[in-house]
């Protein structure tokens, strides 16, 4: 019995699409079948309001064109669809799927920004005032929106009910530019007569402490305000709005103190019992400000709120040696505490938060400015449960100071907090302690894609680093569905741009922390992550929407570089954290600077044309491809000698030059290879790259011929390398190589997070190598599987939910064999490429596919008959066993 079953159709990049921004959603379905091969024909859509397409020639399945009216504000619409296979098969329809626009247009907006007065302030990331107004419905309910945002953070109560389960909303945008707001479905929280509305609100990214150094504050104004709407539609048909404006009151809150770095005290008896219901006496408190405020600011979310996603029990909770008590969670991660405690009035537990220990007490000197310390004062009712709202830490160690009594199983759980994502992507291996690092890579990806993608969750930055996502953008979308969250933070790039006049360092952008200048493979993420999610998720449309910051990014870059094509003056970040570099000097790197800079607006460049040429601009295409050519000749010229040999002579140098293609002549890219072999074997397969060289090395030695040497500097457990780290029990990607000296001491440096995701990068590599699943085709339309087996391990799979669904790929060796299976979801296909023939490709559709060809894995030679092979990576008995048993 065959099954041929399409998917309700999703919208745009939304996972929940209520209060969408676009008024012409694009639809994407996957379809499930048992058919083999199959591929879809024709489509077929309707919509609720009676639009039917009729079946339509097309293979497309993913952000296929709205076929109806456009939307209009407020506007929910049904479809479902159907599909036609190239067999004639036809499926059912799908279930429907419901979408609804927000408000599209400023002139809806009439709330105003209601300010607690001046003198319930305080100074920044100080109390977080309450807001509450009463109204009454005059009728029953049909359906209700709550349309919010802030100047600050909120958190909204409708009749003592919690609205929604956003955490640190509206997020951070560069809030000058866009400001996001929420639409929550109220309906089942309002009813006839009286009701209240009340919210939390405090400085969060607008007015709190943000920034390195002393950081900055006020960044965005000097007061904060509730802007919410509430539109109510009542059975009868009428509808009724309440909206901020002066008739909200405001009165100081138990949350005395809240800051996203230094942590929130709340003082429970400070509670103001059913201050969100109505009937609830405010007459004490004094009544808002009314504040103007730019409508046009406001946009709908383009991707998933900041949520709670885990909670998580301490693993051991134990005494340290000065007698505090510290509870470890067994796993660093960004997010915060949640208590339930009994105790008296008054009493205050203290928690405070840090990635390690040192010497058993908590070492919180990387947090640099970021003290990270929550505190609850008891009001000594029964138990109380408590959670701060309007902070995050990031942290695997817990301090906990004033407890009444020990603290009970069950009494302090860790709430993990990230973007609401959908999790896409997974890899797996014979080797246990590659399996860790991947591990942590995806917790250091959950720890940084918290709204923004940062370079880390626990110190006083935890900003939009460009260089650090530009570098993880592969891995990442691999990992999760970041496509949303991303192209919000890219239209943010685009807008700090354009005012600054280049792309910053970070983004969102805080004035006078650093200067505005253009940095390479920093400001390359202007160019280098829209074209990822256009390679990953196939959206030509977010290309397009990128494209003017794309073009502006490298016109401004191939200036500087003038007519020499040499990108040779200004400020640079380099070669970032190469493990040569002291740690008080993290851009003392090996690499020259300027050919990194050079390197990448080559790279750039060649991305913007191809991007031209997607775009259908075709003298743009010309245009950049001609300056790519010119780019790479002067880099060919000036860094690189007759023979193949680079000027500064170290791995980022040579991985850069060959997977950007800037050297010319077969014979001398050979023999670059060939040097960079022989620099990676020089180091005894350590690494020697920074933020820049370590997505690219084990890449660029597959291309010198070299995978075996690609795989011991991954399997490499010595000090520097990726393994090293888990070996010493870390459970996120660090931020420096060593940020754990082998003595077990913390690296000395002021640049010593345990959660950075940028050296994380190499899982792009394992998914797409070792696992050997890789996009051929934007969206992964087509797929390459190309798997690369080495390194001793005996199996390795990938798995990835493409936008055509799920794609796997598992191969597995024994006995001088190899099996590979793989999975190629509905209306894809795929390109196979066995173990040693790289010239017989194999075009496989849609189905479950097996492959067996003949392989050995040099690491299962004899160590002594292998040059350069040498180290803790060496076979395993059991591979040993195996050679022997299969007797050859
Ligand atoms: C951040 C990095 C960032 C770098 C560049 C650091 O402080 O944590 O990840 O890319 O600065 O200067």
């Amino acid at each position: 019995m065959t099954f041929l079953n399409v998917t309700a159709p999703g919208y745009e990049h939304h996972r929940d699409p209520l209060g969408i921004g676009e008024s012409v959603p694009r639809l994407s379905w996957t379809v499930r079948t048992d058919l083999p091969g199959w591929a879809q024909r024709a489509y077929e859509i309707e919509l609720d309001d009676g639009t039917a397409t009729g079946p339509i020639e097309s293979e497309q399945s993913v952000l296929v064109s709205w076929p109806g009216t456009a939307l209009t504000s407020r506007e929910r619409r049904g479809a479902r669809v159907r599909v036609y296979g190239h067999d004639d098969s036809v499926s059912g329809w799908s279930p429907w799927s419901w979408v609804e626009a927000g408000l599209l247009e400023a002139a809806d907006w009439r709330a105003e920004a209601a300010a607690p007065p001046v003198e319930l302030l305080g100074a920044p990331d100080g109390p977080a005032p309450l807001l509450r107004r009463e109204f009454t419905l005059r009728g029953p309910v049909a359906s209700a929106r709550l349309y919010v945002t802030a100047h600050g953070l909120y958190e909204v109560e409708l009749n003592g009910r919690r609205v929604g389960d956003d955490v640190l909303a509206p997020g951070w945008t560069s809030y000058s530019h866009r400001l996001r707001y929420r639409t929550f479905d109220v309906t089942e929280l309002l009813h006839e007569g009286g009701n209240a509305v009340g919210a939390w609100l405090a400085d969060g990214w607008y007015r709190g402490k943000v920034g390195f150094e002393g950081g900055r504050t006020r960044i965005y104004g000097e007061r904060t305000a509730l802007i919410a709407q509430l539109e109510i539609r009542y059975a009868d048909g009428t509808s009724e709005t309440v909206v901020t404006d002066g008739g909200w009151r405001c009165a100081p809150g138990p949350v005395t103190a809240a800051s996203l770095y230094e942590g929130e005290r709340h003082d429970a008896r400070l509670e103001q019992r059913g201050w969100s219901l109505p009937g609830f006496d405010d007459s004490a408190w004094q009544p808002v400000c009314v504040l103007g405020h730019d409508p046009a600011l406001l946009v709908a979310p383009s991707g998933p709120p900041v949520r709670r996603i885990e909670q998580r029990d301490p693993v051991k909770i134990v005494s340290s040696p000065s007698g505090k008590t510290i509870l470890d969670f067994g796993q660093n991660i960004a997010g915060r505490l949640r208590l339930r405690v009994r105790g008296e009035a008054g009493r205050t537990v203290t928690l405070r938060h840090a990635e390690v220990l040192e010497d058993g007490e908590l070492c919180v000197r990387p947090l640099r400015a970021a003290s990270s310390v929550d505190a609850y004062t008891l009001r000594g009712e029964g138990v109380e449960e408590w959670e701060p709202r309007f902070t995050l830490h990031g942290f695997r160690y817990a301090e906990v100071d004033g407890w009444p009594g020990p603290i009970e199983h069950g009494a302090i759980h860790a709430v993990v907090c990230h973007t609401g994502m959908e999790r896409t992507g997974w890899f797996d291996s014979s080797d246990e302690t590659l399996d860790r690092l991947h591990e942590n890579v995806l917790w250091s990806m959950r720890g940084n894609f918290v709204d923004i993608p940062t370079d880390c969750p626990q110190r006083d930055e935890r900003l939009g680093w460009t260089g650090d996502i530009q570098v993880f953008a592969p891995t990442a979308t691999f990992l999760y569905d970041c496509a949303g969250m991303l192209a919000s933070w890219l239209a943010d790039l685009a807008a700090e741009q354009a005012e600054l006049g280049t792309v910053p360092v970070y983004v969102p952008w805080i004035p006078l922390l650093f200067p505005a200048e253009p940095v390479a493979a920093w400001g390359d993420a202007a160019v280098i992550v829209p074209w990822t999610l256009y390679e990953r998720y196939g959206d030509p449309e977010l290309l397009r929407r990128q494209y003017p910051s794309m073009r502006a990014w490298v016109d401004q870059c191939a200036e500087r570089a003038g007519d020499g094509h040499l990108w040779d003056s200004g400020f640079q970040l380099g070669d970032w954290l190469d493990p040569a570099a002291p740690p008080d000097r993290p851009f003392d790197a090996r690499t020259d600077r300027s050919l990194v800079a050079t390197a990448y607006l080559a790279r750039s460049a060649r991305l913007l044309s191809q991007a031209a040429a997607v775009l259908g601009e075709e003298k743009d295409h010309r245009r950049y491809d001609d300056l790519a050519d010119r780019v790479c000749a002067a880099f060919d010229t000036e860094y690189v000698s007759p023979s193949g040999r680079l000027v500064g002579d170290s791995q980022t140098a040579y991985a850069l030059a060959l997977r950007f293609g800037l050297i010319s002549g077969d014979g001398r890219r050979a023999r670059a290879g060939r040097r960079l072999v022989e620099l990676v074997r020089e180091s005894g397969h350590r690494i020697g790259t920074g933020f820049v060289g370590t997505p690219l090395i084990c890449d660029a030695l597959v291309e010198a011929g070299a995978a075996d040497d690609a795989y011991h500097l991954l399997m490499q457990r010595e000090c520097p390398s990726w393994l090293y780290p888990v070996t010493m029990g870390a459970t996120t990607v660090w931020e420096r190589w060593d940020s754990l000296l082998p003595d077990g001491s913390v690296n000395p440096g002021d640049m010593t997070s345990f959660n950075h995701y940028a050296l994380g990068a190499v899982a792009d590599w394992l998914h797409r190598t070792v696992a050997g699943l890789a996009p051929a085709a934007p969206g992964y339309r087509r797929i390459l599987v190309r798997p690369l087996p080495g390194g001793g391990l005996r199996h390795a799979s990938a798995a990835h939910r493409t936008p055509y669904g799920r794609a796997e790929v598992r191969w597995e060796r024994a006995g001088g064999r190899l099996d590979l299976e793989v999975v190629v979801p509905a209306g894809a296909t795929a390109t196979v490429v066995l173990p040693g023939e790289p010239d017989r490709p194999v075009e496989v559709g849609a189905g479950h596919h097996r492959f067996t060809c003949a392989f050995r894995d040099a690491a299962d030679d004899p160590v002594a008959e292998r040059p350069g092979f040498f180290g803790p990576s060496r076979p395993q008995p059991d591979d040993t066993v195996d050679l022997v048993a299969e007797g050859a």
